[in-house]
């Protein structure tokens, strides 16, 4: 017979082994991020380390039971000794790579599931030939083995059913398959298949990330078939005390997943949606976006090696893209240079952490610029010095900024005046709206007026309206996408007089001659003529 204790260390070991195998399936999910993969991947590696100390016990009580016999008494006996060393290289190998050749990463998986396999094998088989040693073809014990397999077979069938049904209910691989892929630098000539027009997504979960800033995960429509590229962002139509609300923000969870989108607002004081967002929206809450839009994102079959450099909530778009080059594994070397004021607004400290183990080319600093006493990392705001510290080659990376203004333009000028051609910098700002309204607008001036020649009317722009916002407030239809003179979608054409635009991105060289301007970002100077 074989001992109570040895049996009990045998189904430790395989139960370990799978709780291992689980726990990695679990965490390689497209729809596990932020702190559950962590957490995940935490259990995982004290789940490791448990197998390799029951290893150990197991090799031992092995090596006592053949002292003395050798391994010749039975080719059973012979299989069990071979089964251990094969685990010992193929475990020690794990741990290996795990720890040092992060390149490899992606052999993790099989390797534990044949350390499974292993395991299974080197426990069942005395315990297997032992019963079938002492088994009697009529006795009770055949019957329960023989009902055991019926019904294991049976649920192993309806499992297999069962996920087959709903992905034919949904149309696409369960999460257990490949994520969707988007291709690499192309775009669906289809207007059916791929649209930014609107949607409406559904507020899923919730996630605090600092104390001020949370993620808030949207599931998009099945019948939408949702494609962005990292960095890009979506305009979002919120409800805010009964009024319509317009913002853009920019997708922070990872776009190979074409079922939802993460986006990460910071409570900022006075402003109206991120408010709204931090302190009231509720799981079910319902709203219209439309998008991706913008200009800035990785695109993999240019970019190389990148360097980022965030301030703030700038670090969203960044994210994205980092964790996009994690799930599909693409070799770009990235590095991050973070700024934020105190340790407690460090937002994805986390999964940046999660990151820098996960993806084999990255690597990012944080710089406080109010730390206290007990940080021992970087210092101080972006300088030229904290740049050419982490960044050994400034010769060929892509350089994405994202932060506020005034960061952003400090970043600009030290890479300007390192060298850097303006090709390879790439820019996008972020704020509650775009540009403040204008203050050098005299109160008191009668406010000019825009007229709009194709919906006959003339209407007052008051201080600081965008010729969108006086449309929109006149029942004038003009188009919009992003309202931040990205996309180019609210592109009219001025007839008469002069409009100030913040930024004529969204408009091609043929527009800019034709005399069009974005009426989300141009505000009136003077009367003006549309043709809206
Ligand atoms: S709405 Fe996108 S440029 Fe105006």
């Amino acid at each position: 017979m074989v001992p109570v204790s040895t049996l009990l260390a045998g189904a430790s070991f395989v139960a370990l082994a799978a709780l291992n195998v689980v726990v990695m399936l679990e965490a390689s999910r497209p729809s596990c991020t932020g702190k559950a993969k962590s957490r995940l991947i935490a259990i995982h590696r004290i789940g490791g380390y448990l197998f390799a100390i029951l290893l150990c016990i197991m090799v031992w009580i092995m090596s006592q039971r053949l002292i003395g016999v050798g391994v010749s008494k039975l080719p059973a006996d012979v299989l069990h000794v071979a089964i251990a060393l094969v685990l010992v290289p193929l475990l020690g190998l794990k741990i290996l790579i795990a720890r040092r050749y992060k390149h490899l990463h992606s052999l993790l998986m099989p390797l534990g599931l044949a350390i499974f396999a292993a395991t299974f094998l080197l426990v069942s088989l005395p315990v297997l030939s032992q019963a079938l040693r002492s088994a009697s073809p009529d006795g009770i014990g055949s019957r329960v083995a023989l009902v055991l397999a019926v019904v294991l077979s049976l649920f192993l069938c309806g499992l297999a059913v069962r996920r087959r049904e709903k992905q034919q209910r949904n149309g696409a691989p369960d999460s257990l398959g490949a994520p969707p892929v988007p291709v690499a630098g192309t775009r669906s000539t289809n207007p059916q298949e791929v649209t930014t027009g609107p949607m409406t997504l559904l507020l899923a979960q919730i996630e605090q990330q600092t104390h001020d800033t949370k993620t808030f995960r949207f599931l998009v429509p099945r019948e939408r078939r949702f494609q962005a590229r990292p960095g890009q962002f979506l305009t979002f139509h919120w409800v805010v005390e009964g009024k319509r609300v317009p913002r853009s923000y920019t997708i922070s969870s990872s776009p190979t997943h074409s079922n939802y989108v993460e986006i990460t607002s910071k409570s900022v004081n006075g402003g109206c949606v991120s408010n709204f967002l931090n302190n009231q929206a509720k799981l079910g809450l319902t709203v219209e976006a439309s998008g991706p839009h913008g200009n800035f994102y990785l695109d993999e079959m240019v970019h190389r090696r990148i360097v980022l450099i965030a301030a703030g909530s700038g670090i969203t778009p960044m994210i994205s893209i980092i964790r996009h080059i994690d799930e599909l594994r693409l070799p770009i070397i990235v590095t991050l240079l973070y700024c934020v004021r105190t340790r407690k607004d460090i937002i994805f400290e986390a999964e940046l952490e999660r990151l820098r183990d996960s993806v084999p080319n990255f690597n990012f600093v944080v710089s406080l610029f109010q730390p206290d006493d007990t940080w021992r990392g970087q210092r101080g705001h972006l300088t030229r010095e904290f740049i050419f510290e982490h960044v050994n080659d400034m010769d060929t990376p892509t350089f994405f900024l994202c932060g506020p203004e005034g960061f952003m333009e400090n970043a600009r000028q030290i890479l300007i005046s390192a060298g850097v051609d303006e090709s390879r910098i790439t820019e996008e700002s972020f704020g509650e709206s775009s540009r403040p309204a204008d203050s050098s607008q005299v109160v008191g001036r009668a406010a000019p007026t825009i007229e709009f020649v194709r919906s006959k009317k003339i209407c007052e722009s008051p201080n600081g309206a965008t010729l969108l916002d006086v449309a929109e407030a006149n029942g004038v239809q003009i188009p919009y996408g992003c309202r931040q003179g990205q996309c180019g979608t609210c592109a009219t054409r001025v007839l008469c007089g002069t409009v100030r635009m913040d930024t004529d991105a969204g408009l091609s060289v043929d527009q800019k001659k034709a005399g069009y301007v974005l009426p989300c970002v141009s505000r009136a100077e003077g009367n003006v003529v549309v043709d809206g």
